[in-house]
């Protein structure tokens, strides 16, 4: 199509690995969903609610009481303190930062997209007729903050940060943060949209979230998923935090958006939620990553440090030299495993040799995939 919005635009990395590994019956560690059962007392909940009058539209920033389990649940984690009008239900991190970005981004502003990145930021930026500014990470996927203050400049109206990474899993330190907060004292148009939907599930290094760094409040927006937290990815519902400015006109976009998000799913959360066990995600998911590290010693694959998330990413250039996306057709069709090709989360299609799997899985997944990696 010749008048197409956004002519560079394919179909997505996960759908086409995701594809190939149905029609070659492989081991889906491709994409970042779990295989294990949802808590049973979530179904139970989610059954008992959905017999009463939760079925017609919430109000459309959320269910109060669920925005009050939010705000406790911020309150603990990371010692901030909110109101519940500064807190917002989306349908899924995804929508979330959709509609920051559609809200607060103007035709030729510039926003900063750090090189890889989880691939939904950039098209709603080109949607708003502005120019993604992509800065490539350093070797160990952690930010270069030389590079970063080199490209901001007056029209600059966003950087979009993701700690802990997908694809690395790598952890932001105390010392990026500081450098973000000088960066952004020099740039007062600017704003900070903070993915981190992995806040949970951080191993040895702790996460650091924005909701800890009071120099950022008030021109910054951070994203969670209940998909992510609560190994509830088809639920897609989340929130976002915004200061009182910025909410204002991120609810204009929600509300014509989505208006409310599913109701049954909120009245559920809202029921289920006292407090998220975060030791619990942590632990059960830091024995996974240590359990397909340990399975996948005997192989020729490097791993790379994994400080967070679910995700591992895995060098494979003691076995080929092919591309990535290559290496990973080759993996599905010949070994029966699917992983994504690092180069779909870069720009440019960047090909490092690197591929990542996901260790969301229940553990007889895990080490039926590892024996088949380690064959290779
Ligand atoms: C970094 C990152 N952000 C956002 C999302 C999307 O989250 P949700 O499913 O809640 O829309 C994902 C999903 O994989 C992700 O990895």
């Amino acid at each position: 199509m010749n008048k197409s919005k956004l002519p560079g635009v394919g179909t997505s990395i996960f759908t086409v690995v995701s594809k190939m590994a149905k029609e070659h019956n492989a081991i889906n560690l491709a994409q970042g969903f779990p295989n294990f059962p949802v808590d049973s007392t979530l179904i139970n909940t989610i059954n008992e609610v959905s017999k009463k009058d939760t079925h017609q539209y919430c109000p459309m920033q959320g269910l109060e009481q669920l925005r009050e389990k939010i705000k406790h649940i911020i309150l603990n984690q990371y010692n901030r303190s909110l109101k519940v009008k500064n807190i917002l239900i989306t349908a899924g991190a995804t929508q979330g930062i959709y509609t920051c970005i559609q809200a607060l981004v103007k035709k030729e502003d510039e926003v900063i997209i750090l090189d890889p990145s989880y691939d939904c930021y950039e098209v709603p930026v080109l949607l708003c007729g502005a120019k993604p500014i992509r800065i490539k990470l350093n070797n160990s996927f952690l930010p270069d903050w030389d590079k970063i203050e080199e490209a901001f400049n007056s029209k600059t109206r966003m950087i979009i940060i993701n700690t802990p990474h997908n694809p690395s899993g790598r952890n932001w330190d105390l010392s990026d943060f500081e450098k973000l907060e000088e960066i952004m004292n020099k740039f007062p148009n600017s704003l900070v949209l903070s993915d981190e939907v992995y806040e949970f599930i951080s191993f040895e290094k702790k996460h650091i979230s924005v909701h800890q760094r009071k120099n950022l409040f008030e021109k910054c927006i951070s994203v969670s998923s209940f998909g992510k937290t609560l190994h509830i990815t088809g639920w897609k519902i989340g929130y976002l935090v915004a200061s009182d400015e910025i909410m204002k006109e991120i609810l204009k976009v929600h509300q014509y958006l989505v208006f409310a998000v599913n109701s049954v799913a909120q009245h559920a959360l809202n029921s289920y939620l006292k407090k998220i066990n975060t030791i619990d995600i942590k632990d059960m998911y830091q024995k996974k990553r240590d359990l397909f590290s340990s399975k996948m010693k005997n192989s020729r694959f490097s791993l790379m440090p994994c400080d967070g998330t679910y995700f591992q990413l895995a060098c494979y250039s003691k076995i080929s030299n092919e591309s990535d996306a290559k290496f990973v057709e080759y993996l599905i069709k010949e070994h029966n495993v699917a992983a994504i090709p690092v180069s779909g989360f870069y720009k440019n299609m960047d090909d490092q040799k690197m591929i990542r799997f996901c260790f969301a899985k229940d553990d007889a997944t895990l080490i039926n995939a590892t024996k088949l990696l380690c064959k290779i």
